[in-house]
């Protein structure tokens, strides 16, 4: 391979050139090796944020990234795999009861997830509320129940991308998170080494998503699914609403209680929604169309398959969850509609209530966190509860109280224009 250097590959960049296929293997192989110094990626990472990237800098930057580290392979399953990665929000505890329900329905999930970061959730965080329940798996494990009971929800080994885990911890600290080439990479760097056959993305927008506009977001969408569809994994993306946060608990505990509901055939409206949403997607991927998701939620089969999901990874599902220790009713100021409900200010407030970590070695609490009693477009009645905030430690709940002042909003009804929430179904890219 040619050699390069990292001055060279920065000043390219810099000037706005179109970076090479050498100059990308060149400059991804020796950062992850140490050969490139932290500040000199730090540049070329906020070159690439002004500048941007092309289709093909774009692939060959993911795929140098790939190269890096470990492939999986599903290839010796019996069932098709389909996985689904959310680009992160407030109370998004879809993939609790999807992944059951895609399993149910006969295709195997492999969710390869993290822990949360700042305001938005993390996937282990939630499960690791469950009482006894493990996040880290062997690939031997990871496959074996993956056969035998089709979902396995699991901690992304190190030996995927590791280019990324430097390259995001670096991009974490240098303001360089919120560039479209860099986040689709991340991601799909990830899901591509993974080796599922099947990957439905959800792109969320709004206050408490990455991307605020829904132009930005379908940028995203569309750079992930052609860097997905180019790599031979067969890729969907829906664009879904992140003004309001999901469902009605943003929380740990509060979460897994919440998706249980669904589960059980229950739970919030739009929480179902968007399950049943990324299953059809998931199971029309992997060719599956003679079963309806929302028959087999009916059925209690998911629910057998979460049981046997939590089961298989040390979990007990009967177990109380943890409850925080204290509790704090905040009233409605005023009677009318919810007219909003900031997803922010809600990822914030649980965040601070303890729920999510500032460092990535900080604990979570697993009982703390939001729940809102009415969603945008339900009434509202002066002095009812609208929120109950959870805490371990209530010292926390001043500054929690504070991230939701100004988050929502109670109009008077107006006779004969009822408000109408904005949908929770956005776009949907392929
Ligand atoms: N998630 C990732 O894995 N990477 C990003 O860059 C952003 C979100």
């Amino acid at each position: 391979m040619a050699e390069h250097d990292a001055v060279e590959v920065i000043l390219a960049k810099r000037d706005g050139q179109e970076l090479s296929d050498s100059q990308i293997d060149w400059v991804i192989r020796n950062y992850t090796d140490g050969v490139v110094a932290e500040e000199q990626m730090a540049a070329l990472n906020m070159a690439i944020l002004w500048r941007g990237m092309t289709r093909r800098e774009i692939a060959r930057w993911t795929a140098a990234m790939i190269a890096t580290g470990e492939r999986l392979s599903f290839a010796s399953l019996s069932r098709p795999t389909a996985d689904k990665h959310s680009t992160g929000g407030v109370g998004d505890k879809i993939t609790l009861p999807l992944a059951p329900l895609v399993a149910a329905c006969g295709v195997a999930v492999p969710q390869l997830s993290g822990r949360g970061l700042g305001h938005t959730g993390g996937t282990l965080d939630k499960l690791e509320s469950i009482a006894g329940w493990r996040a880290s798996l062997t690939n031997e494990q990871m496959l074996d129940q993956l056969e035998s009971i089709g979902a396995v929800v699991c901690a992304a080994g190190s030996g995927l991308a590791p280019a990324d885990r430097k390259l995001y911890a670096l991009r974490d600290v240098t303001g360089t998170v919120e560039s479209i080439p860099l986040i689709a990479s991340s991601i799909m760097s990830k899901k591509i080494a993974e080796g599922t056959g099947v990957l439905v993305l959800d792109v969320k927008v709004g206050s408490g998503a990455f991307m605020k506009t829904l132009p930005a977001a379908r940028e995203l969408a569309r750079t992930m699914v052609d860097l997905g569809t180019d790599a031979g994994v067969h890729t969907v993306a829906l664009l879904t609403d992140m003004a309001t946060p999901l469902g009605r608990t943003a929380g740990n505990a509060l979460e897994v209680a919440e998706s249980v509901e669904v589960l059980a055939g229950g739970g919030p409206a739009d929480v179902v929604e968007l399950t049943l949403a990324l299953a059809r997607e998931m199971l029309l991927g992997a060719g599956v169309t003679d079963v309806d998701p929302a028959d087999v939620l009916a059925s209690g089969r998911a629910m057998d398959a979460w049981r046997a999901m939590i089961a298989a990874q040390d979990g007990d599902p009967d177990a109380p969850l943890p409850v925080a220790a204290e509790q704090h009713v905040v009233l409605a100021p005023s009677s009318g509609v919810l007219t909003r409900l900031d997803a922010l200010a809600v990822g914030l407030a649980a965040w601070r209530l303890g729920a999510g970590r500032e460092r990535k070695e900080d604990p979570v609490s697993a009982g703390a966190g939001v729940v809102w009693h009415a969603r945008p477009g339900d009434a509202v009645t002066a002095g009812a509860p609208l929120f109950t905030l959870h805490a371990d430690d209530p010292a926390r709940f001043e500054r929690a109280l504070a991230s939701l002042e100004g988050g929502y909003d109670i109009e008077e009804a107006v006779e004969g224009t009822p408000f109408e929430p904005t949908p929770l179904l956005l776009d949907r890219i392929s």
